[in-house]
């Protein structure tokens, strides 16, 4: 199919409301110029999260990873702050620092010519300094938008993009009872390969239908299907939340005997295009999707919390690695469904209101389409209330 006929269907699909919902055309999970669109109106225009602030702590602490094509560093400067430079060199382009997290100790050296620039991504030193005449400020590494919420670092390749908390606008007061603002501590682990498009990794971490099947005897035992329902949300960001297996007494120590039943419940939080975190009492647990190509996306998770854990999260590293390995194996058996061109996908139901909402999110960047109006269901008034 043409690529332009396959990104109209694409949108069309993707703009339906709940009542006519369908799974999106196959091939916008398969197509390499589907993900080249995804790529220019969307991860070179939206805030996307990539790591926590909690991750760098120290002036020099970096992590290094390619968002959509474009190679960058997120670092700690001198100045206490966190900024987000381009990883290419003023001089040739070459990659500067290798992917993953590190220390710069002074300077950042180039690999190739050894040019040296400074946390803030000033130009330095440059080997062979009396005969080589180059105007330093004018080869200072390129800077992009930088801001946290919560403790998680989100970047925008776009200069003109507006704030982080025009994005979220609305989004906190639901998330207010749990207190995500003070915790203090964070994990977070290396990037996995799913060979998978990040639509279905970002599908797939949203909604809590499969829980029952998928993850019989992990999730579902703590955070089961049928307790799952919809708060609030839009083409912007979704909340859905749900009932947990948490055991009371913990709670109990903290609160005393009465506290809100909702400290029992979890949130879960979707912020296309890369983030999914879901937030309980004392802990804030995330996952984040960035597209290798259509069928490769790279996975990271990691969680804030409080310092004492209380009531935090009672997932074991085990118990984390077992249903990721899980969403793993089915978003790659989904993925190998999407080569078929004489299928296709089906209705999308009530308790997947919020991939519905994610598809919007694509309409609308693929279109230049404003945001949906937020919706809210039953549950949203309580979290509101935080009773
Ligand atoms: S390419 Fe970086 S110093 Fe030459
Ligand atoms: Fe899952």
């Amino acid at each position: 199919m043409p690529a332009q006929t396959l990104l109209n269907e694409l949108k069309q699909a993707a703009m339906q409301p709940l009542e006519t919902a369908h799974s999106l055309p196959f091939a916008a999970y398969t197509d390499n110029a589907v993900l080249a669109a995804e790529a220019q109106h969307i991860f070179h225009r939206e805030w996307v999260f990539v790591c926590m602030a909690g991750e760098l702590p120290d002036a020099g602490d970096y992590y290094a990873l390619t968002l959509a094509g474009e190679p960058i560093i997120v670092m700690r400067g001198e100045d206490g702050h966190l900024c987000t430079l381009a990883n290419i060199c003023r001089h040739r382009g070459t990659v500067l620092l290798d992917a993953g997290f590190g220390r710069v100790d002074k300077y950042i050296v180039c690999p190739y010519h050894a040019w040296a620039y400074a946390k803030d991504g000033s130009l330095q030193a440059i080997p062979f300094n009396e005969q080589i005449h180059v105007d330093r400020t004018g080869h200072t590494l390129s800077r992009f938008q930088c801001a946290e919420w919560n403790g998680m670092v989100f970047v925008n390749l776009d200069p003109q993009a507006a704030p982080l908390s025009t994005r979220l606008q609305g989004i906190d007061p639901y998330l207010a009872m749990f207190e995500p603002q003070t915790f203090s501590h964070c994990s977070g682990g290396t990037a996995e390969t799913w060979l998978t498009n990040w639509k279905l990794a970002m599908e797939n971490a949203m909604e809590s239908y499969h829980l029952f099947k998928v993850h019989e005897n992990t999730l579902e035992t703590y955070s089961p299907t049928r307790q799952a329902y919809y708060i609030a949300g839009s083409s912007e960001w979704t909340l859905t939340g749900g009932a947990t297996a948490r055991k009371k007494g913990l709670l109990e120590k903290v609160f005393g005997a009465s506290y809100s039943e909702l400290y029992e419940h979890y949130i879960l939080v979707s912020l296309p295009p890369s983030f999914v975190g879901v937030l309980t009492y004392g802990s804030f647990g995330w996952l984040s999707a960035h597209p290798v190509d259509a069928g490769t996306t790279l996975i990271r998770s990691g969680a804030t919390f409080t310092k004492d854990g209380s009531g935090g999260s009672p997932q074991s590293d085990e118990f984390t690695r077992a249903f990721f390995a899980e969403d793993q194996q089915m978003c790659e058996r989904v993925q190998t469904g999407m080569s078929a061109t004489l299928s296709r996908g089906g209705k999308l139901v009530d308790m997947e209101r919020v991939v519905v909402d994610f598809h919007q999110f694509l309409a609308t960047r693929l279109s230049r389409q404003p945001a949906t109006p937020l919706f809210e269901d039953s549950m949203a008034q309580r979290f509101l209330a935080g009773a």
